[in-house]
Parts: C-alpha cells; sequence; structure tokens
C-alpha cells in the first residue's frame, strides 16, 4: 500500500498538470481537506465553484455539490470523487413530489436548500444553505414560502421570520438523530463548554444551543471566541479543522454517532484516480442547468 504523503505527493502532480483546483467540505476525511485548496461550508464552496479559475474542480464532497458546481461552472470539467456519495436528505423530494406541491400552493415562494438535486433547483424560485437560509427567506416577496427539503432548517428559519413558512418534511439522518439526552450527557461531561449546533439539528436541540450556525460559521465563531470548550453538534469530520486551526482549545463531539457515511467514501486514492482517468465527471443537462443556475445566483446576489 502506498504512504498517504506519497499520493498527496501525486495528486499535487497531477493538480498542476491538469490545472484543478480542489474542494472539500468541512466533513471531508482529515487527509483530504489537507490536499485541498479551499475547504469550506457549502455557501463558501459554491461561491469558489462560480469565480475560481483553472480548467477542473474536484469536488470532494457529495453529488448535489458537484452538481452545484457543475451549474455554476458548465464550461469546466466537474469531477466527483466518490461517484456514489450522495446525500439522503436531497433524494427526500423529487421534482414531480415539488411540482404536485407547488400546485397545492400556488402563492408560495419556493425556497429551496442547497442539499437537492439539480432539478428541484430549477422548480424553486431561489436557493439557500445554512448560512443565508434565515436571510433568503426574508428576501422573497411572498408572505408564504415552501422551504424543501429539510423541516429543521425550514423551522429554524420560520423563527426569524413574519412569514408563513411551509417545511417539507425531509431532515438529515446526522444532525436529526441528535437527542436532547445526548445534550445532557455532553454538558454533564463537559459543563463549562459552549454548545455549538447546525441549524439541521431538530428544535429541541437548536432550543439548548448557544449558538446555532452553519460548518464555517462554527469555525470562525471558535476561533474569535473568548470560551476554551465547545460541544460540537454537527457531523464529528469538522474536528479537525477546529482542532487545527484553534489548537489550544478543546472540543466536545456532542455524540459520536454524528457521521455521514457519504461525506467520508472520498479518500485520497479516489482524488488521485479521478484526477488520472477524469472521472467520475458531473454534468447537467443544458436545459435544468440554465434553470438551476437562476436560483442559486439569486442566492449569490444576495
Ligand atoms: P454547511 O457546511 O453548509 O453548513 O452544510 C452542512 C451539510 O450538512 C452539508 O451536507
Ligand atoms: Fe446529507 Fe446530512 Fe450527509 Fe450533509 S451530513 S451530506 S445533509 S446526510
Amino acid at each position: 500500500m502506498q504512504a498517504a504523503s506519497q499520493i498527496q505527493q501525486e495528486i499535487r502532480r497531477l493538480k498542476k498538470e491538469k490545472n484543478a483546483i480542489i474542494l472539500a467540505h468541512n466533513y471531508q476525511r482529515p487527509e483530504v481537506q489537507d490536499i485541498a485548496d479551499i475547504t469550506g461550508d457549502s455557501l463558501e464552496l459554491s461561491r469558489t465553484a462560480a469565480q475560481m479559475d483553472g480548467d477542473v474542480i474536484v469536488f470532494c464532497g457529495v453529488n448535489f455539490m458537484a452538481e452545484t458546481a457543475a451549474v455554476l461552472s458548465p464550461e469546466k470539467c466537474v469531477l466527483l470523487p466518490a461517484g456514489d456519495a450522495g446525500c439522503p436528505m436531497a433524494d427526500m423530494i423529487t421534482v414531480d413530489e415539488l411540482v404536485y406541491a407547488k400546485s397545492r400552493h400556488p402563492d408560495a415562494a419556493v425556497v429551496c436548500y442547497i442539499n437537492t438535486t439539480a432539478d428541484v433547483k430549477a422548480e424553486s424560485d431561489i436557493c439557500c444553505t445554512s448560512a443565508n437560509a434565515v436571510q433568503v427567506v426574508n428576501s422573497v416577496k411572498a408572505d408564504t414560502v415552501l422551504f424543501v427539503p429539510d423541516r429543521n432548517l425550514g423551522q429554524y428559519a420560520a423563527r426569524f421570520t413574519k412569514k408563513t413558512v411551509i417545511p417539507w418534511d425531509g431532515y438529515c439522518h446526522v444532525h436529526d438523530g441528535y437527542t436532547v439526552e445526548d445534550v445532557k450527557t455532553a454538558k454533564h461531561a463537559h459543563p463549562d463548554a459552549v454548545l455549538l449546533v447546525h441549524p439541521e439539528c431538530r428544535p429541541e436541540v437548536i432550543d439548548r444551543a448557544d449558538l446555532v450556525a452553519s460548518t464555517s460559521g462554527i469555525i470562525r465563531h471558535v476561533s474569535t471566541a473568548p470560551e476554551q470548550e465547545f460541544i460540537i453538534g454537527t457531523e464529528n469530520g469538522i474536528l479537525h479543522r477546529l482542532e487545527k486551526e484553534c489548537p489550544k482549545k478543546k472540543f466536545y463531539p456532542l455524540s459520536a454517532r454524528a457521521i455521514c457515511p457519504n461525506m467520508k467514501k472520498t479518500d485520497l486514492v479516489k482524488v488521485r484516480d479521478a484526477l488520472v482517468n477524469m472521472y467520475p465527471r458531473f454534468t447537467v443537462p443544458e436545459e435544468i442547468t440554465n434553470r438551476a443556475r437562476g436560483a442559486i445566483e439569486r442566492m449569490l446576489v444576495l
């Protein structure tokens, strides 16, 4: 078996040769985060995908992320090293289901979480991420918002708006899996720690948190906060960046169960092989690209 450092070296060489950029989500394996040009949350990664130079984007994440990059940069070759890495929450709504829901709520604006397929984005008015869901919901003209597919994020945004939010009944199994019992156990074990959680968590977990933010929002908060200990209520891959950027502070996962198997499918060998073979490549049909881009760009303009 080749050493990780040797594969990392090969990846660096291939990156130059192919004029590629590597984007990694904050939940990726530590060694994958370490080889990336940019590690970030969904908003930062889609902004980078929209603006970057280069011919090739290697997306270390799950399929809706690579799809979003392909929609924003259709002239680039977008590779998803773990071609089968999906998001179960994104699969909790189909375009036909959305079209039917729209017919039942004709006056509602559709706000779709970025964790959706491109054809669902194409049927939506505007996209959002966990970093800007509240702002996006408040930005639409309609008084009613159909929010898809994450019910927890939709309910969280509803706390900060006068609009009527109708949340879809989807959820992220990682974040929805945190319980009040997890909060009690972690706070009992670490009484001085601050609790930071992601808005994909259940309302009763959010109610007990000191801060609710996207993954990069959590990282930014920790780096400037005076406190020294933190309980982290989002997928445990984030601990790598937190420990790297704030080596003197202490981090405790809210639950050891908080692992997204799809986010862990990418490894160094798959990144290297994707660059060698220029495969698995992501493309989106032109007609869907054009309509989905509108929803994403309206969000990026905000
Ligand atoms: P953010 O990094 O945008 O907060 O997203 C969390 C997530 O679950 C992505 O799949
Ligand atoms: Fe989907 Fe949740 Fe995994 Fe993110 S962490 S990819 S929302 S299942």
